[in-house]
């Protein structure tokens, strides 16, 4: 991968800001954006503008526009059909309303199970749509020694009164990632259907969700070099069979009986440019399928993704005042995204991240909203962890900064 031409075509990454280059590991927020994003969302504003269903140029463009950003998602999640993907303003709106659809039949006595590695995005939704038909809400635990989900827990919730399982694929903390197909397996062998957020996940590893089997699986357009923009995958027979809480006159045909109102197009504009430019990391001709493009291109990703990890974990051992949550076996580096969750002896997280926000070094502290797993870890008082986020775009250099400050700081 080169990762100096790659950097180039991001303009956050090329700016300077009181003469220093910013360090962004700030990505499970939100990633940095390729110039070809701002370029066709820039493009659809200033040329295109319309709405669906006109008879006029701009409304065929826009038309079009939203069957090939339909395409796009379904090339980077392998869905079997374009219009199994489900478009909205972000995971969580997306989410609760998958929600109350799907929570339509509960009653009393049934259950569902959420779990402690998720952003409650994926554990409040359900709560409270259990909350309101009476069924009980069950919620896996973590391991602590590594952050991974402890799957025999899991086991031990599943039982046929299991309704639905809302799980994470990827921890957007700890960077931990789920066996969801084991998961799907399991939740199926009782009837139980899985939600699965991928979120944290996508921007990291090629989603399958042909292969995974899962019913549904969320993710958001921000975290993986796009725009601001949700998309939900489901199977066929749960977008027609579920009855979404649509407006009366809107079509009731799949996807659009899902998609309330009007679609942000110029988000749609930014998702193709944006899976485009995950695409053309592979560097393969145009002979090859985007999802081939796509397969080989987050292969090159996770190897540059697993340095990273790898550096980073093996300079942190030097560091006893720094604790890690989550992986730290470089054995295991396949099992995590380079996502890493800190504490800092005798320092608050909001101090690190102020501290190092100052040098233009960009990290989030806090919960994150995964609220469970910084209880159950114990932080969730304490101001959380500080997260170190990175992305295919950051550099071992960068890292090399990163720990300098870390030295001045201790
Ligand atoms: C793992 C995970 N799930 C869900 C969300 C919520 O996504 P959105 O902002 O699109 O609602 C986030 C946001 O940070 C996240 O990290």
């Amino acid at each position: 991968m080169n990762l100096t031409k790659l950097r180039r075509q991001f303009p956050a990454l090329m700016q300077q800001v009181a003469g220093k280059s910013p360090i962004f590991l700030d990505g499970p927020g939100g990633s940095q954006v390729p110039q070809s994003v701002l370029s066709a969302m820039s493009a659809y504003l200033g040329y295109y503008n319309s709405n669906l269903g006109g008879a006029f140029f701009s409304s065929d463009k826009t038309v079009e526009l939203m069957a090939n950003a339909r395409q796009a998602a379904a090339d980077l999640l392998n869905a079997p059909s374009s219009d199994q993907i489900v478009f909205g303003a972000n995971m969580t709106s997306l989410t609760f309303s998958f929600s109350r659809a799907i929570s339509r039949d509960w009653q009393a006595g049934d259950e569902i199970i959420v779990t402690n590695a998720d952003h409650f995005s994926n554990v409040s939704s359900w709560q409270q749509a259990a909350e309101d038909k009476g069924a009980k809400v069950n919620t896996v635990l973590i391991n602590e020694a590594d952050c991974s989900l402890d799957l025999a827990h899991f086991e031990s919730l599943l039982n046929a009164k299991t309704k639905l399982v809302a799980v994470t694929y990827a921890s957007n903390t700890t960077g931990s990632i789920n066996d969801i197909k084991r998961i799907v397996e399991l939740a199926h062998s009782v009837g139980a259907l899985v939600y699965v957020d991928a979120v944290h996940y996508a921007p990291h590893e090629l989603v399958d969700v042909q292969d995974l089997d899962c019913d549904f699986l969320a993710c958001s357009a921000y975290k993986f070099f796009g725009p601001h923009l949700g998309m939900v995958y489901g199977k066929r027979e749960h977008l027609e069979g579920f009855r979404p809480y649509k407006v009366e006159p809107a079509k009731d045909v799949i996807p659009g009986r899902w998609e309330t109102g009007t679609q942000s197009f110029e988000a749609l504009a930014g998702l193709i440019a944006a899976v485009d430019y995950i695409a053309d990391i592979s560097e393969l001709d145009e002979s090859y399928s985007r999802r081939d493009k796509l397969t080989a291109a987050f292969a090159k990703t996770k190897q540059h993704e697993m340095a990273l990890s790898e550096y980073f974990l093996t300079r942190l051992v030097n560091y006893p005042k720094i604790k890690l949550f989550g992986i730290d076996d470089l054995d295991r580096l396949a099992e995590r995204t380079p996502t890493f969750a800190l504490t800092f002896a005798g320092l608050e997280p909001r101090q690190v991240s102020e501290f190092l926000g100052k040098q233009h070094v960009c990290v989030w502290d806090g919960n994150f909203y995964a609220q469970g797993l910084c209880k159950q870890l114990g932080v969730l008082d304490t101001g959380g962890v500080v997260r170190i986020g990175c992305m295919h775009y950051n550099t071992i250099e960068e890292m090399d900064t990163l720990f300098n400050l870390f030295d001045e700081l201790i």
